[in-house]
């Protein structure tokens, strides 16, 4: 399934059991909001971690977000329970975890036959075995409900033994592989979490290298780390400047039949003014958000 073509510069994580940030998330910036039934949530809570979710979703009041929940495994005590009452909560999209091989994605397909031909699929890439099966896992864009990736930095990290640091040393090459098998199949791409909530020069630094990466936003988990987020991830004055100077370049009589032409001392080519075209669109879905 091809994702909605919408802004998804931040996408904010709160655990589903916290009634007092689920009532927050209604009026925060976050252009997606996903409510945490797995890692977020105690054992004990789940029952009613999974019970606020979908209370929440029934009430609606997220505007203009969009509206995921992490449902736990299939292969844990609550995965099952937690699919089928996603199904039919009215929520965008479930979002399961842990997802390794083609076969989870296609188990959780079926447990979401019956579910609104519009709930989205999305999966957490975070574990070794999927690292090794990112082209075969995207290509299931095409047959399922499958339409979004959230890279989990923090489970693969554990998985790997590897660390965290600040340049993500150990994950650029997860991360750009992750990138390249998920646009060859037209799937959403966003970043892992920046845990370092209270420093948000390193979030903006994390945030930027993912930009760069090819990601369209990023997970967040505190509301101090949406602004930056959604800055980093909106075309900045000077690139829309550039863009619209392409596709007025373009659009001239003179170069109706050039591949390549100069503009202000730059070559660009017809894939330049395609970029360009997508850049403006975005800041028109970013400007429509409100
Ligand atoms: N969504 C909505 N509101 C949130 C929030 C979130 N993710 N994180 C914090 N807040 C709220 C708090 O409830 C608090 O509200 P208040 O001012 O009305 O009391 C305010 O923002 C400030 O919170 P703060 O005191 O700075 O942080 P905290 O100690 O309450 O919480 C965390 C810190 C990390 C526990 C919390 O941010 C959190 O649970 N984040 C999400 C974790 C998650 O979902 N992880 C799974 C994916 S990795
Ligand atoms: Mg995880």
């Amino acid at each position: 399934m091809i994702a909605p073509d919408r802004p998804r510069r931040s996408a904010l994580y709160l655990p589903a059991s916290n009634a007092k940030a689920l009532a927050k998330a209604r009026s925060l910036p976050a252009d997606v909001v996903i409510l945490d039934l797995e890692d977020a949530v105690a054992p004990e809570m789940k029952a009613e971690a999974r019970a606020a979710a979908v209370a929440a979703a029934r009430e609606g009041g997220f505007g203009p977000r969009e509206l995921a929940i992490r449902a736990n495994a299939l292969d844990t005590p609550w995965g099952a329970d937690d699919l089928a009452a996603i199904a039919t909560s009215g929520a965008d999209a479930v979002l399961v975890p842990k997802v390794s091989t083609p076969a989870d994605i296609l188990a959780c397909e079926a447990a979401l036959a019956a579910a609104p031909p519009g709930l989205q699929l999305w999966a957490m890439i975070e574990t070794c075995t999927a690292v090794g099966q990112l082209f075969d896992l995207a290509a299931l864009a095409g047959s399922t409900r499958l339409s979004l990736w959230v890279m989990g930095t923090n489970d693969l990290a554990k998985e790997m033994r590897a660390q965290l640091t600040p340049d993500r040393a150990a994950f650029l090459p997860i991360l750009t592989q992750a990138v390249c098998a998920g646009r060859a199949h037209g799937l959403a791409l966003l970043d892992g979490v920046c845990n370092e909530f209270r420093d948000l020069a390193l979030f903006r630094a994390e945030a930027e290298q993912g930009l760069l990466l090819g990601f369209e936003g990023k997970t967040v988990i505190h509301p101090a780390q949406i602004e930056p987020c959604n800055a980093v991830y909106s075309p900045a004055p000077a690139e829309l400047d550039r863009a619209r100077a392409i596709i007025a370049a373009f659009a001239h009589p003179d170069n109706a039949t050039k591949g390549a032409i100069q503009v202000d001392g730059k070559m660009v080519e017809r894939l330049h003014l395609e970029q360009a075209q997508r850049l403006v669109a975005v800041a028109r879905q970013i400007a429509a958000l409100g």
